[in-house]
């Protein structure tokens, strides 16, 4: 049994509530991480993450079609869900995706929950157009970036937002550089949480 802990984020629209394993190194796993380097980097609430949801929580989404794409905990998901979003949060790990659940039940919101790896996003593709696709320090690795400038211009059309939060980690620099042949990108800090910015892609035509 995983001993779980709960976090209360002050948010615009009101706290919400966030569970995690207590201790997420105790999830590592040898099989896993044998697969894909597979490290339990959703059981902990990312200053990203928080610094996402406050964006999303100024926003009114009513009836948009809101994707989150390496969701973890849920926080954005849960977020965009109370600003009127109709959300479906993804992850790689089937273990966030549970937590992510049981954090939107724990805020009384309905977010649809979602397998998918952004190596193979044939089930976030079939779906598209999404209005909004969210993500949060999902930059921390050279591949990731590969794969997410492949899936995103997928994910949209030239009406849809992406919005990125990162603390600055050394593949973003490679990822917003390249982006910039595709996508209009506009960056700023994060009123909420320091050292984070939020960055918005939307596709040139
Ligand atoms: C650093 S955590 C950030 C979690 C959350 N977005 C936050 O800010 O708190 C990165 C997340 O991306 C997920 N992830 C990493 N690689 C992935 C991939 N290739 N496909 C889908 N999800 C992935 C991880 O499982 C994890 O939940």
């Amino acid at each position: 049994m995983i001993e779980a802990v709960c976090e209360s984020i002050p948010l615009p629209g009101g706290d919400v509530e966030v569970a995690r394993p207590r201790d997420a190194e105790s999830l590592l796993s040898e099989e896993s991480f044998d697969h894909e380097e597979f490290l339990p980097y959703w059981a902990e609430l990312w200053a990203s993450g928080v610094a996402l949801a406050h964006d999303v929580s100024m926003r009114s989404l009513r009836g948009k079609r809101t994707l989150e794409l390496g969701c973890g905990l849920g926080l954005p998901s849960i977020a965009a869900a109370r600003a009127g979003g109709r959300v479906v949060a993804t992850d790689w790990s089937r273990d966030a995706l549970r937590a992510a659940a049981a954090n939107a039940e724990r805020n009384g919101v309905a977010v649809e929950t979602l397998l998918c790896s952004w190596a193979a996003p044939a089930p976030i593709v079939e779906r598209r157009p999404w209005d909004l696709v969210l993500a949060s320090d999902v930059l921390y690795e050279r591949r990731n970036v590969d794969q997410l400038l492949a899936v995103l211009p997928r994910l949209v059309d030239e009406r849809g937002l992406v919005l990125v939060a990162d603390p600055g980690r050394p593949p973003a620099a490679d990822f917003l550089d390249r982006a910039a042949c595709d996508w209009h990108v506009v960056s700023r800090e994060s009123r909420r949480v320091p050292r984070v910015s939020i960055h918005r892609l939307r596709r040139r035509v």
